[in-house]
Parts: structure tokens; C-alpha cells; sequence
């Protein structure tokens, strides 16, 4: 820990008057302690020259799954029950302690590459202690836990688990990380989909997580078989059944949420439950395109993941923008789901449905210092050209842009080279 001064950037605030500025950011350990312009403060440890650069607020995917960075180019075109059967469990099953290590590590290192800073993160049944390891070691910013999944057919033995043992070993796990590194790292319950869970296991989560008072990560209403099940199991619609249950409240991230009807949409928005689209897992798995700009007019609380590796042969928060946007444009016509509401999914909504709208999200005085240095150059625009940044940066940026990655005021990424990434993988 330490100073740092990054000098004459184009600065994408996202503060609530959204304000671009040309200035300095003074960083002092892991928080933002000034913002303007010749800043000079008495003692710097380390300074950024970042003129003719662009610094954006670290991106956050509300949905990922670490454990299965190694599983890419398997199954590719299958839907998703078969997928998770034919592909995903076995190959979860057959995960060791190394395996999970490396897997995440593999998954922080491409997304410190492009631009992402924090994760909502869901392992697998068992080594998650792992994944935590490589989390600490790398410096990002995690939610993360051991899925939890005590029923279905077609389970592999090992990933099966009994409801007590999955709750148990959820609580050991959340004892020793939840506020890991003064809160960089956080533990939320992962029940895998309600396919997957007893009632028993579900009430409990509940009971626990508003015990602890930490986030529920779950799938929902992601594919049409699925939700048919949910039906058949329960009597309900997926999110009703939540809703029954009592786990439909602001401690509740869901991911996807394609197939819902008015009334879910209704529970959604009034028990302030966070949606994590994720529009490249939705297309590679056939699941279906969400209703985003709906949602987005009801004021729901809306983010982004890329989900796990397999799901979508990246985690690169440039091509979820940037497919967020695309996708619902023959519909709605250009403007329902602009840039503008495509960045404050990433950066800000993110924040929010994690429940750090105070501390991240945004660059501001009193923030951590998550941070993304891009280098636009690369575009052939007239330089007197008046270009909107942040259009931009959701319809043309990628990774090879992304030149500086910090988290909690730490440099994990500098001009391209990974610092804290394990060099055995
Ligand atoms: N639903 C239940 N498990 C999974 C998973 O691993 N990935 C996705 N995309 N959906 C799921
Ligand atoms: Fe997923």
C-alpha cells in the first residue's frame, strides 16, 4: 500500500452528474483521496503519466463461474440441460484442489486483461477453499461460494452432497473468507438453480443469509426446459417460487432471467432482487434474449456477467457491453438500450447489486481505488472530433485496450503485464 498519482486523464467519472473531466487521481492505499486538476501532494510513492488516456471505473460482472475457466471448447453447441449433464457436472466432478486453483487463476488473469475489477463468483460443490486461495493471492475484488445443489437426477456422484453437509460446508467456508482483506473479499450463498435444491437447502439459505446478511447468487429463469421443470416441481413460476420461499429480497442476485412473466417481472422491481444479464451465455446456450429494456423502463436493478468460460468463450466485459447493446436493437430500435445504460450496467448497477454503491461502481473522492486505464488511440478518429467516450468505448473498445488495471489501489496490471497472476499457469 501506498500513494499514487495518475496525471492528466480523461477521467469517466460516473458520479451521479456524470461528469468527464480532464485531471489527476490521487490514490492514497486503497481509496480515492482526490480528485482535480495539478494535483500536488507532498509525498507519491508512484506516479501514471495517463495523458491522452481514459480511465473508467473497474468493470463488475455480477455472474461467473471461476471453477470453469478450463472447461472452454467442450459441448460448445448444446443447450443447457444437457449441457451441465452431458459436460459441465462431470467435469466439475473430476475438478481437484490444483485444478480449481488454476482454473481461477486462468479465469482472474483474462479478466484483470480486460478491465474487470470485481466478480460474483459460483464454484463448484467441493475444493472451493481453492478458488478463495487464488481470489486472495490475485487481488480481485470477490463475492464468491461453493455451489450448493442437493437433489437431481444425473448428478454425477461426485458432485453430489447432502443438505446438511452443503450447508455446513458453506458456513466453514463463509466463517473463514466473508470480509477477507478488509471486505475485498466477501462470501455469498450459490444455490446452483432451484432444479437443483430442496426446499430444505432453500429455506435455510435464506435463514442464513439474512443471518450473516450476505448475497444469494442463483440462476433463474434462464431456459425454457428449466422453468417447465420448475413448474411441474413447485407449481410455480421460477421467481414466485423465490418469492414463496422469502429469498426475493435485495440480498438476491439473479442470473439471467429470460423467460419471466409480468408478475415475476412485478416481484422483481418490488423486492429490489438484482438481475445479472449476461447476453453472451444467452446467445452461445440458445437460452433466449431478455427482456432488458423492459426491465430497464420498470427501474429494475440491472448488471452484467459473462457467465462462466464455457458458456460463452469469454469473460471479457467489452463483448457483453457491446452484445447488450446489439442484441435488442432489432426490436426496440436504437436507442432503448444505449451505451450510456450498457456502461452503467457494468460499472455502476454493478455496484449496486452487490451492495457497494458506496465504495465502488464509480470514480469518486472516498471510493476504492478500482481502476481501468484504456488506451483509445487506436481508433482513426479525426482528432478534433467530438466523440462521445463512453459509445465509444461499448461499441468499438476491446482487451488489447485496456493498458492498467487496479484494484483496491493495487496495480495488479501495468502497461499489459499481469503483477499478481500466479506465473505457474
Ligand atoms: N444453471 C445451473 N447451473 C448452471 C451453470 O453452471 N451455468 C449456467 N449458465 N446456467 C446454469
Ligand atoms: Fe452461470
Amino acid at each position: 500500500m501506498g500513494t499514487l498519482l495518475i496525471k492528466n486523464a480523461q477521467i469517466i467519472t460516473m458520479n451521479p452528474a456524470n461528469e468527464i473531466i480532464i485531471g489527476d487521481i490521487f490514490i492514497k492505499n486503497d481509496t480515492i483521496h482526490s480528485i482535480g486538476s495539478e494535483l500536488n501532494p507532498n509525498h507519491v510513492d508512484k506516479i501514471i503519466d495517463a495523458k491522452n488516456r481514459t480511465v473508467i471505473p473497474g468493470f463488475i460482472q455480477t455472474h461467473i463461474h471461476l471453477c470453469q475457466t478450463l472447461f472452454r471448447g467442450r459441448g460448445d453447441d448444446l443447450e443447457l440441460l444437457d449441457w451441465l449433464k452431458k459436460r459441465i457436472w462431470p467435469l466439475e466432478a473430476a475438478h481437484d484442489e490444483d485444478s480449481i486453483y488454476y482454473s481461477a487463476m486462468l479465469g482472474i488473469g483474462e479478466l484483470i486483461q480486460s478491465g474487470t475489477t470485481t466478480v460474483v463468483d459460483m464454484e463448484t460443490v467441493h475444493h472451493t477453499e481453492f478458488a478463495f486461495q487464488a481470489i486472495a493471492k490475485s487481488g480481485i475484488r470477490a463475492l464468491s461460494g461453493k455451489v450448493m445443489m442437493d437433489k437431481g437426477d444425473d448428478v454425477p456422484i461426485g458432485l453430489q452432497e447432502k443438505t446438511s453437509d452443503s450447508i455446513q460446508k458453506s458456513v466453514d467456508l463463509l466463517e473463514k473468507w466473508n470480509m477477507f482483506d478488509n471486505g475485498r473479499i466477501r462470501y455469498a450463498f450459490s444455490p446452483r438453480f432451484v432444479i437443483s435444491c430442496t426446499e430444505e437447502l432453500l429455506k435455510e439459505i435464506r435463514n442464513l443469509s439474512e443471518e450473516y446478511n450476505v448475497k444469494v447468487h442463483t440462476h433463474a429463469a434462464e431456459n425454457r426446459k428449466e422453468v417447465e421443470i420448475v413448474q411441474k416441481e413447485t407449481g410455480m413460476r421460477n421467481i414466485e417460487y423465490l418469492d414463496y420461499l422469502g429469498l426475493a429480497n435485495e440480498r438476491l442476485i439473479l442470473a439471467h432471467c429470460i423467460w419471466l412473466n409480468e408478475q415475476e417481472k412485478k416481484i422483481i422491481k418490488e423486492k429490489g432482487v438484482h438481475i445479472s444479464h449476461c447476453p453472451g451465455s444467452n446467445l452461445k446456450l440458445a437460452s433466449g434474449i431478455a427482456d432488458i429494456p423492459d426491465l430497464l423502463s420498470m427501474g429494475v436493478s440491472l448488471s452484467l456477467g459473462a457467465d462462466g468460460a464455457p458458456c460463452n468463450n469469454n469473460l471479457n466485459m467489452f463483448n457483453e457491453m457491446r452484445l447488450a447493446a446489439l442484441i435488442q436493437k432489432p426490436t426496440y430500435g436504437p436507442t432503448a438500450m444505449n451505451a450510456r445504460s450498457v456502461f452503467e450496467m457494468a460499472t455502476i448497477g454493478g455496484a449496486k447489486a452487490v451492495g457497494l454503491e458506496n465504495e465502488i461502481g464509480s470514480i469518486e473522492v472516498g471510493k476504492k481505488a478500482d481502476l481501468v486505464i484504456l488506451n483509445l488511440n487506436n481508433f482513426h478518429t479525426y482528432p478534433s472530433y467530438d466523440v462521445d467516450p463512453i459509445s465509444r468505448i461499448v461499441y468499438s473498445a476491446s482487451r488489447d485496450d485496456v493498458e492498467t488495471t487496479i484494484i483496491n489501489g493495487q496495480i495488479v496490471m501495468e502497461n499489459k503485464v499481469l503483477k499478481t497472476i500466479d506465473k505457474n499457469i
